[in-house]
């Protein structure tokens, strides 16, 4: 039997092993006992980092969805498949069972086969988090179109973009969307978006919301009495392993956005077995991650790894913090979620609000915490970790990039001591590697450079969609025959990893190398600060000096600016080092934000440049406005 589910500590390190030592017969193992194929592979893996060229399960056909979908009904059919909570908490939460979901997704096949969709054409999905997005995704897996899914909060530029570069033929949205207190017109942003898009030939539309929208006669068309005219069952196609499954668009800080190609077997054998061994997954848990499927982690950790599980696997419609903040506890109440994957900067909006609002809700059913997307300052973890897991449930740091497709460097809960925002260690088959600028690799522990992977896991993205000088230059050419990850690390004197934040924003200060993260975590732990960012800007003497921008919590507001400015650098002092204060403080109420919640700190380094002729487009950011009013109060 190989090692599909890891359970303490030595076996982690057993299995570790042998991954490293022969990866070919490790995956082979994996992919032969725990999915179901059409025809086996002939080769596990061919790769050449210098073209590059990935293949694994070359020459094996498989469908993903019978994976996900049909290999479940015999055992699992009236199983609850995805529980859909809805954005208010008045309308009924539902649950649809693996039955109903192999239904669901075959009709909506058929429709797209009806609309001429064929195997390899691309499909974009503009959907809010209701159950016909996961439908639509698994629909076009069913027929071998690639899906596009683009997240349902991004302008109707960002998705004509998106839309043109990988030239899809039909695209699936709603009237609207509920977000909290608010609706959002999602089909008039689709209307605006595809006069720039001559190559769609037709729109489908799902009810969510009721708004009065347009539907252009010809082109735009209800899908609902479709759905219900469709056969219930549609053959799957059969797919090779290498075929793309789907595209997804990295959030580009730098030029326009990069299509990453994921592929079929490869993406499956490794979301799944991560799935399974990072949340510690067992048959009747319900799991819950709350990111948007318009996002990697929802790609592979709402939709594809748990189902390929037989997991039962929770979609949220709605924000933290509506109707009140305590709706991510109440929902954890209410479906008795035992695993929960949320990203910090949740948790620290959260963190912010009164104590009851976690305290109030029996949160007893929880297991595992996870957390993602960046790195997880020590106050937000002990947050989590005191408050929502009482001390009882792992936190796992989940290291990735849209780019991995799945979970390459974290904690196993119950398996990995953890310590606070340590990712701690490579997950199974990652052979990590710290890089010098010389191109060198660092050897040994208690040392820092720049994040590479040494060796080609199964569900690392094959391309750039259209762009594949662009693939190699990003991620092959920094250091010879290695993935770079963008990111700088350290291990530390035991082996753990701790991200430090991406090597474009790592800052060298007098020649002294410092990464953002750890110099924000220190200002974040002042009692008065509820959360900060730092960038570089250019300095005589030093080549660099620092500059941060500080949102002060309400409690804070009263104190005296001199003074705080004064007491968060000796935290820097204390915690990283006098080497790390910064020369400038500038008390702002809001940090320009992408929509996955990442922070611009381009257009903060240029603000701290005093360089503001050139921002960029600003207007894909959550919060435009913030913008200004830093900018009206530089220092
Ligand atoms: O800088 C790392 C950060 O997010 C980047 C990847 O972003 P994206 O492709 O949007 O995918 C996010 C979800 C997987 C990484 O290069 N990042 C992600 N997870 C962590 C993290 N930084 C620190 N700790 C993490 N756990």
């Amino acid at each position: 039997m190989s090692n599909y589910h890891i359970k303490h500590l030595e076996e982690y390190y057993q299995v570790y092993r042998k991954s490293i030592r022969n990866p070919e017969a490790f995956w082979e193992e994996i992919a032969e006992e725990h999915f179901v194929w059409r025809k086996r592979w002939d080769n596990v893996l061919s790769w050449d980092f210098k073209k590059p060229e990935i293949k694994w399960f070359e020459g094996a056909k498989l469908n993903i969805t019978e994976n996900c979908l049909d290999r479940h009904l015999p055992t699992r059919g009236d199983k609850t498949a995805i529980i859909f909570e809805p954005n208010n908490p008045k309308e009924e939460a539902l649950h649809i069972t693996y039955r109903q979901l192999h239904e669901r997704v075959c009709r909506m096949a058929n429709v797209l086969l009806d609309h001429g969709v064929k195997k390899g054409d691309r499909v974009c999905i503009y959907l809010p988090m209701i159950p016909e997005l996961s439908v639509a995704l698994l629909a076009c897996a069913r027929i071998g179109a690639i899906h596009s899914v683009v997240f349902a909060g991004f302008s109707s530029n960002a998705l004509a973009t998106r839309i043109n570069d990988s030239d899809c033929k039909v695209v699936i949205t709603a009237d609207g969307s509920f977000r909290g207190s608010k609706s959002i017109d999602l089909k008039g942003i689709v209307d605006k978006a595809l006069e720039g898009c001559p190559g769609v030939a037709n729109v489908l539309v799902t009810k969510r919301t009721g708004t009065k929208i347009d539907m252009l006669d010809g082109r735009d068309k209800w899908l609902q009495p479709l759905l219900d005219e469709a056969y219930a069952d549609c053959v799957a196609e059969i797919m090779d392993a290498e075929d793309p499954l789907f595209i997804l668009y990295t959030s580009g800080s730098t030029g326009t956005p990069k299509g990453m190609v994921h592929t079929t077997a490869g993406y499956m054998v490794y979301t799944a077995y991560t799935f399974k061994n990072v949340f510690q997954y067992r048959e009747n848990d319900v799991y819950w991650c709350t990111a948007d499927i318009g996002w990697i982690t929802g790609h592979s950790y709402i939709v594809y790894g748990p189902l390929a599980n037989g997991a039962t696997t929770l979609m949220f419609e709605g924000v933290p913090s509506y109707p009140d903040y305590g709706r991510f506890w109440e929902v954890v109440e209410k479906h008795k979620v035992n695993q929960f994957y949320t990203a910090p900067t949740a948790i620290r909006a959260l963190a912010k609000e009164n104590l009851d609002f976690v305290e109030k809700h029996d949160l007893s059913s929880l297991k595992v915490l996870g957390s993602v997307g960046e790195p997880i300052n020590e106050e937000a973890w002990h947050w989590y970790n005191n408050n929502v897991g009482k001390k009882n449930s792992p936190i796992v740091d989940t290291w990735w990039q849209t780019e991995t497709g799945g979970i390459m460097i974290t904690p196993i809960p119950y398996v990995t001591p953890t310590t606070p925002t340590y990712a701690t260690l490579p997950f199974i088959g990652i052979q990590p590697a710290l890089m010098d600028e010389n191109g060198k690799e660092i050897k040994g522990n208690q040392v820092d450079g720049r994040l590479c992977i040494k060796f080609p896991w199964p569900s690392i993205a094959r391309t750039v969609w259209g762009n594949h000088d662009r693939y190699r230059d990003t991620y092959f050419s920094a250091f010879e025959n290695m993935y770079f990850t963008g990111d700088g690390a350290l291990r530390d004197a035991v082996g753990y990893y701790r991200i430090t934040g991406r090597v474009d924003d790592v800052i060298i200060v007098s020649g002294h190398n410092l990464g953002t993260a750890p110099i924000e975590d220190s200002i974040n732990e002042h009692p008065a600060v509820a959360e900060s960012a730092i960038v570089g800007f250019p300095h005589d003497v030093k080549g660099n000096a620092l500059y941060g921008y500080v949102i002060l919590k309400e409690t804070g507001e009263s104190r005296d600016r001199e003074n705080l400015r004064k007491e968060i650098n000796q935290q820097i002092t204390e915690h990283v080092g006098p080497i790390a204060k910064l020369d400038k403080i500038q008390f702002v109420s809001g940090l320009p934000k992408t929509r996955s919640g990442k922070i611009m700190r381009r257009i903060l380094r240029k603000i701290a440049s005093n360089d503001t002729s050139n921002l960029g487009d600003t207007s894909t950011l959550l919060n435009p406005e913030v913008v200004q009013e830093i900018m009206d109060n530089a220092l």
